[in-house]
């Protein structure tokens, strides 16, 4: 190989180019391969955190607790009125174009499944947008999907402090330049059902377990 111990010029430049060449392709490959595994490491992380107030060896101890709210027939409730009755609850707001109605729907429909049964269950839909929320917008609205679901509300403060209990987060989302009321919020899709002890039981992804699914999973613990 004499390009190798050659000092004429015109066979040592091409040499050098394809060193320069290998070690910028190599310097490459090592960004991608860098950004690849910092990615990942997000995206483990961010499924962690996700997963970790549901962790069943330490965080469902803390899912639920107090709570003092208005049903949508006015009345204040607070957990203990639920009582010796299991809780299939879902937090989300009556304006939401997706989420909300597809849980709603799956929950109605699975408390259909389980059949009698379910009068051990008491549906709830816990509105984290108590802006329009009022007790006479979840009248009309909890109507739509079962006959049993509770819709409730409260002041900015009580919803604040369920939605903590239950490790929920919500926000509001709201274009620059639209009206005051003209928003949507952005919030945590899951579905728990609570024992009648008030205490965690399971949970679901609220707008990606079917009916079937759901029935099957609450069978399982009632
Ligand atoms: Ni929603």
């Amino acid at each position: 190989m004499p390009g190798l111990v050659s000092d004429d010029p015109e066979t040592l430049r091409p040499m050098k180019r394809s060193v320069q060449r290998i070690a910028f392709y190599l310097g490459v490959a090592l960004l991608i391969g860098a950004g690849f595994m910092a990615g990942r490491d997000m995206l483990s992380r961010a499924g962690w955190q996700a997963a970790l107030p549901l962790s069943r060896t330490e965080g469902t101890a803390s899912i639920g607790g107090p709570f003092t709210l208005v049903d949508h027939t006015g009345k204040t409730v607070t957990e203990t009125d639920f009582r010796d009755r299991f809780m299939l609850i879902y937090f989300g707001f009556t304006y939401c174009p997706d989420a909300c109605p597809t849980a709603l729907t799956a929950m109605a429909e699975a408390l259909d499944i389980i059949g009698p049964a379910a009068n051990r269950i008491v549906p709830v839909f816990i509105s984290v947008d108590p802006e329009r929320d009022t007790p006479e917008q979840l009248n009309m609205y909890v109507r739509h999907f079962h006959p049993s679901l509770i819709g409730l509300t409260g002041s900015a403060e009580q919803v604040a402090a369920a939605a903590k209990t239950f490790r929920v987060y919500y926000a509001k989302v709201k274009e620059e330049g639209s009206d005051d009321d003209d928003y949507a919020m952005d919030h945590t899709s899951i579905v728990y059902l609570m024992g009648p002890d008030g205490k965690f039981r399971t949970h679901f992804s609220g707008h990606a377990t079917s009916p079937e699914t759901m029935a099957a999973g609450i069978l399982g613990v009632l």
